[in-house]
C-alpha cells in the first residue's frame, strides 16, 4: 500500500467521487455543495485510488472548520482518515492557523479518533440536526440531535 495525501483545487475536484465520499460523513447534498466551493479540499490516495476526503472551510480570523472527513468503507480501519486527519492538522499549523474545529452528531469511536490528535471538547449545540437537517438523521439506528463541537488550538507561536 503507498498512502498519499494532497490537497485539490476544488475545482477541478471530481466532484462524483468528493461527493460519493463527504456524503458518508453529512447526509446532506445540498449542505456539502453550499460549503465545498469555500472549503479546502484534501484526499487520501491508496495506490492512486481515492479512498478519502476531507473538506475544511476558513470561518475567519485564523479558524478553520473541519466540515467533513470520511474514507470509503471498504478502506476504514486501515490508517488513511487518521492520515488525512493529521495532514490537516499540520498544513493548517504550518499556515499559522489558531484553530481547527470540528462538529460531531455521533459521540461513538469518531470522538476518540479526534481526541487521539489533540481535539478537545469545546461545547454542545442542543438540537443542532432539528434545527439544521429537515429530515431526521440516524446513525447506527440513533437519532441525532445534539452536535458535540471540538476545538484543536495551535499554540501561540508569539509567546516564548
Ligand atoms: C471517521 C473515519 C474518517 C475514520 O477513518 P479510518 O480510515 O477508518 O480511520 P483509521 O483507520 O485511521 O482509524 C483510527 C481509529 O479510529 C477508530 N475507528 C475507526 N473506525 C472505527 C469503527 N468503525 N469502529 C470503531 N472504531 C473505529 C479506531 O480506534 C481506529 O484505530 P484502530 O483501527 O487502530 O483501532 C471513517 O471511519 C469514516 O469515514 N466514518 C464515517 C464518516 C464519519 O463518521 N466521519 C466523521 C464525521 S464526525
Amino acid at each position: 500500500m503507498s498512502r498519499t495525501i494532497r490537497e485539490i483545487p476544488n475545482t477541478d475536484a471530481p466532484m462524483e467521487l468528493l461527493m460519493e465520499l463527504l456524503l458518508i460523513a453529512d447526509p446532506s447534498e445540498e449542505k456539502i455543495r453550499s460549503y465545498l466551493p469555500k472549503s479546502k479540499c484534501f484526499v487520501a490516495l491508496d495506490d492512486g485510488v481515492t479512498v478519502g476526503a476531507c473538506a475544511v472551510q476558513a470561518l475567519g480570523a485564523g479558524v478553520h472548520e473541519l466540515m467533513a472527513i470520511a474514507v470509503h468503507p471498504a478502506h476504514q480501519r486501515a490508517g488513511h482518515g487518521t492520515a488525512l486527519l493529521k495532514h490537516v492538522i499540520e498544513f493548517y499549523r504550518a499556515s499559522g492557523a489558531r484553530r481547527l474545529e470540528v462538529g460531531t452528531g455521533t459521540f461513538g469511536y469518531q470522538l476518540a479518533f479526534y481526541q487521539r490528535q489533540g481535539f478537545r471538547v469545546d461545547r454542545i449545540d442542543h438540537d443542532f440536526f432539528i434545527r439544521n437537517y429537515p429530515e431526521p438523521i440516524l446513525e447506527d439506528g440513533i437519532r441525532l440531535f445534539d452536535m458535540l463541537r471540538l476545538t484543536l488550538n495551535y499554540p501561540d507561536r508569539t509567546t516564548p
